[in-house]
């Protein structure tokens, strides 16, 4: 951590005061965008985002590859990631769940859902289920795999949620957590040349709503950088705890073992 960055608790929109209206605004804003989301998603990434969510699922193949395996895919939004995990693991049929808390994120997922179902059958299809991953509704050591793409870092309370993944992990089990970073040297000034200044403007214009597209490059900002995530994975009981990063360190994955 450099001296210069606060050790933050969590993710805190403008105007949040404490976790729990930190995690009502981040839940109105992302409702506000679901009808948008993946248009401007694909856009604002120049479609990175589709390699990031395969090159994840790849990573954990071997898990995936176990017919009775069980996915938790937390904070699926409109369900890529899951998708991808569901993909990977083919017609091994695990048992694949997104989770999120914003009801419009997840009724794009079902309606997606819908169509691969016509398109490629019931192999693929995960189920969906609303819910807040610092309060996830399932026991203690019941999944193989936890994984969250861009969700994570708009937690309230990060070392909360790393707790609660590890809860619902068995013993053995991975976590994958795929989230931006903001990257060094001539890189890190284009990045934050497009990230701050440009993407929060076409976002906003786009999608017709203020305000998620500023969040979004402040939230990485304050997001902890790879080391110091790396040791609130470890103290929240994660053994074998990396950071890879991807596309020269825009983003990256980290995993885990319980
Ligand atoms: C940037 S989107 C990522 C969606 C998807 N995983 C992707 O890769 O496109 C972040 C998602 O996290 C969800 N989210 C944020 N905090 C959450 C929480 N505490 N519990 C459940 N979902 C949450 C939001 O509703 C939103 O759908």
């Amino acid at each position: 951590m450099s001296a210069t960055r606060k050790l933050v608790t969590g993710a805190a929109p403008e105007g949040a005061r404490d976790p729990d209206s930190a995690a009502h605004a981040v839940r109105e804003m992302f409702t506000s965008i679901a009808p948008h989301y993946d248009l401007l998603n694909h856009v604002l990434s120049f479609n990175i985002d589709r390699l990031w969510w395969r090159r994840t699922a790849r990573t954990f193949a071997q898990i995936l590859a176990q017919p009775d395996c069980r996915i938790l895919d937390l904070c699926c939004g409109t369900g890529d990631m899951t998708f991808a995990l569901s993909k990977q693991a083919g017609n091994r049929r695990p048992q694949v769940l997104g989770a999120d808390f914003s009801h419009a994120m997840l009724q794009r997922a079902r309606s997606k859902s819908l169509d691969k179902l016509s398109a490629n059958g019931p192999s693929s299809t995960p189920r969906w289920i609303e819910a807040d991953a610092l309060r996830l509704p399932f026991p203690d050591q019941h999944f193989n795999l936890v994984t969250s793409a861009f969700g994570f870092r708009n937690l309230a309370d990060y070392d909360a949620g790393l707790r609660e993944i590890a809860r619902v992990l068995r013993p053995g089990g991975e976590c994958g957590i795929l989230d931006f970073s903001e990257p060094k040297g001539i890189i890190g000034n284009f990045y934050r040349l497009y990230f701050k200044q440009i993407l929060p403007r076409v976002g906003t214009i786009l999608s017709g709503v203020r305000g998620p597209y500023a969040y979004l490059p402040n939230s990485v900002e304050r997001f902890p950088e790879p080391p110091e995530m790396l040791v609130r994975m470890r103290l929240a009981g994660f053994r074998e705890a990396t950071w890879t990063p991807y596309t020269l360190g825009i983003a990256g994955l980290y995993r885990g073992k319980k």
